[in-house]
């Protein structure tokens, strides 16, 4: 029998990959389901992205790069924090790894062992309190409410805080509720973090340009330039330019702290791709005009979305105001009774009766939140459309 590590044992593996693996299983066995499960864009990479990483292909560029991302990269990358969010980070400030969820494990890695505590406000996504739990450490759940738009108040965080907690861990756009913070929520967050030096702040901003209000996007590290010295900024090409196969991501931060995560990286897995940091270079000096476009495209189809399931009863749905995700609470399904018989216990259950149904969703409880189930929209609209009329029909089945 394989010895397992108590680290190991104490994670869970993936639960939207694994949906995603059930959907394409199922399929491939001939089931007609519809995958609203997986959260990566539906369209083309951007053409700068691509010939970018064509003309690395055919120059040669085949070897390892610095650890840390090319200068180019780096350099690149510092603009956009100035350029998009009013950040300063010199290149040295930053770290290219692969993909968002490599950067954010380095930075645990690099800072969390036993006996510390991160602070998760919940619905999370769902690779935080895992990767907190690898590192050694304990995750510090905060729970919000669908009445308070999924925003936790200032009382609440200050409240959670303790001498062991070591970071604070803000998504905005969130994944999976699309709860978008104000600037104003970000300084009252700030407010408490003040009182307790002790705690760095990680900024998952991966659905920046995902966004549908008309306020701008906000980052706590420009609201509160005061705690720039203990935030670490996340972003990454995933989402943006929807490259979530070509694994970038990238974060700035303090030097010391940004080395560190180098170390880590340095022993796991160097560089990331050269070819796709090329191509994260192309996309980021590029035209970037077709990030509005797309977030148009993702707000008509959450109007549709949210509108079919508003009319769905016994389902609860906030209105996201970004990312490409609808969260609806679904108590009024729990203790309801399928076709055949089975009684809806768990959100589980209600994501395995949709799955029958040929729709497959995410439940909430990996998230940290039940019981609710999680919708990506980010499919074509033809598809969608047809997962809310099997939504809709399976529902209204229900005894
Ligand atoms: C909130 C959030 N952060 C980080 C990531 C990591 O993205 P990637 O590793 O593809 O860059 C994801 C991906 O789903 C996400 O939803």
């Amino acid at each position: 029998m394989v010895h397992l590590s108590a680290a190991i044992q104490r994670i869970a593996p993936s639960a939207t990959l694994g949906v995603s693996a059930k959907a394409a299983e199922l399929r491939k066995a001939g089931r007609d389901i519809i995958s609203l499960s997986v959260g990566e864009p539906d369209f083309p990479v951007p053409p700068a992205a691509r010939d970018a990483a064509i003309r690395a292909i055919e120059e040669g560029n085949n070897h390892y790069t610095a650890v840390e991302g090319t200068p180019a990269l780096r350099a690149a990358i510092a603009d956009k924090f100035k350029r998009d969010n009013g950040l300063t980070y010199a290149p040295e400030d930053i770290i290219v790894s692969t993909g968002g969820k490599q950067v954010i494990f380095n930075a645990m890695l690099a800072t969390v062992g036993e006996d510390d505590e991160v602070i998760v406000p919940a619905p999370y996504w769902v690779s935080y309190p895992e990767m907190v739990q690898l590192a050694g450490g304990t995750a510090v759940v905060l729970p919000t409410t669908v009445a308070d738009g999924y925003r936790m108040a200032p009382d609440a965080l200050a409240a959670a805080i303790t001498p062991a907690t070591r970071w604070l861990i803000l998504n905005s756009p969130s994944n999976p509720t699309g709860a978008v913070f104000t600037a104003a929520e970000l300084a009252a967050f700030a407010e408490v973090l003040r009182r307790h030096p002790q705690v760095w702040v990680l900024s998952d901003d991966m659905y920046e340009h995902i966004r549908y209000g008309a306020e701008g996007f906000a980052t706590i590290a420009a609201v509160a330039p005061d705690l720039a010295d203990r935030t670490l900024t996340v972003n990454g090409a995933s989402k943006a330019f929807a490259m979530t196969g070509w694994r970038i991501g990238y974060a700035g931060g303090p030097r010391a702290l940004i080395k560190a995560m180098g170390k880590a990286q340095s022993q796991m897995t160097a560089n990331a791709c050269a070819i796709a940091q090329a191509a994260c270079l192309g996309a980021l000096t590029g035209d970037m005009g077709f990030l509005a476009e797309r977030s148009e495209v993702f707000r008509k189809r959450r109007d549709m979305v949210v509108e079919r399931l508003r009319a769905i009863a016994g389902l609860s749905v906030a209105v996201p105001d970004g990312a490409f995700y609808v969260f609806p609470e679904c108590a009024g399904l729990i203790g309801r009774r399928t076709p055949s018989g089975t009684v809806l216990a768990t959100d589980e259950d209600v994501a395995g009766y949709l799955l029958e149904a040929g729709v497959a969703v995410v439940h909430g409880a990996p998230f940290g939140h039940s019981p609710a189930f999680r919708i990506s929209y980010a499919t074509n609209t033809a598809s969608l459309t047809t997962a809310m009329d099997r939504i809709e029909a399976a529902l209204a089945a229900l005894a």
